[in-house]
């Protein structure tokens, strides 16, 4: 019955329309394909309240008289008339003696937040996708997770099942711990860590703590990750521009701006240049906190993808009283989990953990903490690592074959690389042609106008591997649309 219903229209005529134009009536498909399953009366009731919803049939429209829908659909008259009373009791129809059932509902009635959406016009989500922000989601450790959260549920005390700790489970704590000592090179205790949701929420929270001791203001790299800066602003901290160079943070230019204690870095690999910071810049960073009684906020997002060598420890380990380590599994694992931490001094932690309600879910917490116990965190990250560094050299090889004359930066770590383009190819008219990419223009991380700022940020974490040489094939087509040469 299912196929008649889909392959059949509805014949619905429009109102007012004479007598005579009844036969220039309008077709109207019924989805009954998404009102799939349940009882025929059940499946023709949501497929015209969808067509009503979504305007395909308008308020005052006349609908057929049950007894020549039902024949038209090859279905009982009973399953027109049970689905057009449910339709009338809901108030999308009224039926009134001698005129026929029409469509009552306008979307109209009530406050514009509540009306039903009118579809958007359909846009073809891009093919390739570039843009610098995901991990590869093909790659989520289902098993493992599955696995995790199944004998995790099983274990966990009732005790447990209550709201949150505000700094977070003390078993994740725990292992995270030793995980960040032994991978990251950090110098703390499972006192220092605080469980949150994200880097974007960690740095909200430390906005609030640094307000506390009177910062006023944030360093922030020129170009940085441009969500990070309008969390600082929106919560009422002002970010100062300090510029990057092919050796990271320009140390010396913190210099230039007196009363400034706060600064927030990606050391390891530079978001979005791509480069690491140098060590004598470290050095000189961590003098400058000392020196000025302030704090460095380390962002370690992707660093454990490094492909030359070994990942860069982190910051925190070389001053843990001025540093404070960021990072949540939105690189690692997916962002859709909603697990971070933050690694701090004692002196900022009651303030990190004064926002009830916003640790992540306990059962989530005690999963990610069953994979780090079973060492199923580690190896997906060797996996992951083994698997981002064949795609970067895919990826690298097609740019360098389909565009010889560019030059790709920022490839030792991570999963995005940036292409700088020629002064005749604007980045912008590159992001205009690019329909079937996604993918992101430089200088929408730029807080300034910056001419060097003329390229793209191209992420490969999401790429399917065998769309590699496509991809490049379609930026080649949309740079030469942009006039490259
Ligand atoms: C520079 C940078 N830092 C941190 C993150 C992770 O942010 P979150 O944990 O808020 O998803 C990202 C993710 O795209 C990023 O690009």
């Amino acid at each position: 019955m299912a196929t008649t219903l889909s392959a059949i229209g509805l014949l619905v005529a429009s109102n007012p329309v004479p007598e005579s134009q009844t036969n220039q009536a309008w077709d109207v498909l019924l989805d009954v394909q998404a009102a799939r399953g349940g009882p025929l009366h059940e499946r023709l009731t949501a497929a015209l309240r969808e067509a009503i919803r979504t305007r395909r049939i308008a308020a005052g429209d006349l609908l057929p008289p049950s007894r020549s829908l039902a024949a038209d659909l090859g279905c009982s008259r009973w399953a027109v008339t049970e689905a057009f009373s449910q339709l009338i009791a809901e108030g999308y129809l009224e039926a009134r003696t001698g005129s026929g059932t029409r469509v009552r509902w306008s979307g109209d009635d009530g406050p514009a937040s509540e009306r039903a959406p009118v579809p958007a016009p359909h846009v073809d989500p891009p093919q390739f996708d570039l843009a610098p922000g995901l991990p590869d989601l093909r790659a989520f450790p289902r098993r493992a997770w599955a696995n995790a959260v199944q004998s995790q549920v099983g274990a966990v005390a009732f005790t447990e099942l209550g709201h949150p700790l505000p700094e977070g489970h003390p078993r994740l704590r725990e292992l995270l711990t030793a995980y960040l000592r032994r991978s990251r090179q950090a110098v703390t205790t499972a006192q220092n860590v605080t469980l949150c949701s994200s880097v974007t929420d960690a740095v909200r929270r430390l906005c609030r703590a640094l307000a506390a001791e009177g910062i006023t203001a944030i360093g922030c790299e020129e170009p940085g990750w441009t969500r990070l800066r309008t969390v600082i602003r929106s919560a009422g901290l002002e970010t100062v521009p300090i510029r990057t160079d092919e050796h990271g943070l320009r140390v010396t230019d913190l210099a230039d701006h007196p009363g400034l204690r706060a600064v927030l870095v990606t050391p390891a690999h530079q978001f979005p240049r791509g480069t690491v910071l140098a060590p004598e810049r470290r050095a000189a960073l961590l003098r400058w906190a000392r020196e000025t009684d302030g704090v460095v906020l380390e962002d370690d997002y992707d660093a454990e993808f490094r492909y030359d060598r070994r990942p860069i420890g982190t910051l925190q380990g070389m001053d843990p009283a001025r540093v404070v380590l960021l990072k949540s599994l939105s690189k690692t694992l997916s962002p859709a989990l909603g697990i971070g931490w933050i690694v701090a001094p004692q002196r900022w932690t009651a303030h990190l953990r004064a926002y009830p309600g916003t640790a992540p879910p306990v059962l989530d917490q005690l999963a990610f903490a069953g994979m780090l116990q079973a060492g199923d965190y580690d190896r997906h990250l060797r996996r992951l690592r083994q698997r981002y560094h064949r795609r970067r050299d895919a990826l690298v090889a097609e740019i360098h074959r389909a565009l010889p004359d560019l030059r790709v930066s920022g490839i030792a770590a991570g999963i995005h690389l940036v292409l700088r383009l020629p002064d005749q190819v604007d980045s912008a008219d590159v992001m205009t042609a690019a329909v079937s990419l996604r993918l992101a223009d430089l200088r929408g991380y730029h807080a300034t106008d910056d001419p060097a700022a003329n390229g793209l940020v191209l992420g490969y974490g999401n790429l399917a591997d065998p769309a590699v040489g496509d991809a490049v094939r379609a930026l080649r087509d949309a740079l030469r649309s942009a006039g490259l040469r």
